[in-house]
């Protein structure tokens, strides 16, 4: 079976920046784009500053993602936004169940569900993370944690919703850290979730499923990752802060990807 998956690259840019500053980078990417070649690129700002970020990428090909959302429609929940909100300011992706969120904010596979559920009823594109800690990685337990998050963050999909979802594995102990994976531990561990993703869908939908590696992803070590042939692109937390950075790793998955 052949699948053809466009390359999809994220920034992350978490809680950094300035209002000003967001924008000057977002123009920047905009205007540089065609450097990315066939490569989607994708800029989740801080979520004050989706709108302006926006209003920057309107009309290009950058496409807008939230860093979160909340799974429901509206009501009493302080702080958080509804995924009509950011679909509102043009949002086209949104990250859900970042490690972030799971370790520091105590969101669970469940809550994750909810909202990877409640994005694709809104419109969005879940990006659903999943990834192992140090811990769990030299207790041997990376496949068993990883089934473990995509089963129960996609619980209960049909497979025409699991067709448009985007998972990013991100080794917890990559992220932020310089250690990146090597290039067959990603590729092991995204072979592993496709093949799941066959059996909660059929192969032929995991086929065209995008799988984004994430963790201290930059423009020196994107090319030997980008070359793994279940690797379909990058989520970037620290190296999309850097037009020429964030440019350099879609350049590297800019080409299109044929894979049997
Ligand atoms: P990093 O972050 O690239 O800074 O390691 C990746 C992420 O958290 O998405």
């Amino acid at each position: 079976m052949t699948a053809f998956r466009r390359k999809i690259v994220a920034g992350n840019w978490k809680m950094n920046l300035d209002r000003p500053k967001a924008v000057e980078l977002a123009a920047s990417v905009v205007a540089r784009a065609a450097e990315a070649g066939t490569t989607e690129l994708v800029l989740c700002p801080p979520a004050v500053y989706v709108e302006a970020v926006g209003s920057a990428v309107a009309k290009s090909v950058v496409a807008l993602g939230g860093q979160n959302m909340h799974d429901k429609a509206s009501g009493a929940f302080t702080g958080e936004i509804a995924p009509a909100m950011l679909v509102d300011l043009g949002c086209r992706y949104v990250i859900l169940g970042h490690s972030e969120r799971r370790t520091l904010f105590g969101e669970t596979d469940a809550f994750v569900n909810a909202k990877t559920k409640a994005a694709l009823a809104a419109g969005l594109v879940p990006i659903v993370c999943v990834g192992e800690t140090l811990e769990e990685r030299e207790a041997g337990r990376t496949g068993e944690v990883v089934a473990g998050q995509v089963r129960g963050s996609l619980a209960g999909m049909p497979a025409g919703d699991l067709a448009k979802v985007v998972i990013a594995y991100e080794p917890v102990w990559a992220i932020g850290t310089g250690k990146v994976a090597t290039p067959q531990q990603a590729q092991e561990v995204h072979a592993l979730i496709r093949t799941l993703l066959g059996e909660l869908a059929s192969p032929a939908v995991a086929a065209g499923i995008r799988i984004q590696y994430g963790g201290s992803v930059k423009p020196d070590n994107a090319a030997d990752l980008a070359v793994q042939p279940d690797i379909d692109g990058a989520l970037v937390g620290g190296a999309s802060l850097k037009a020429d950075d964030f440019l350099g790793i879609a350049r590297a998955f800019g080409q299109p990807a044929t894979v049997t």
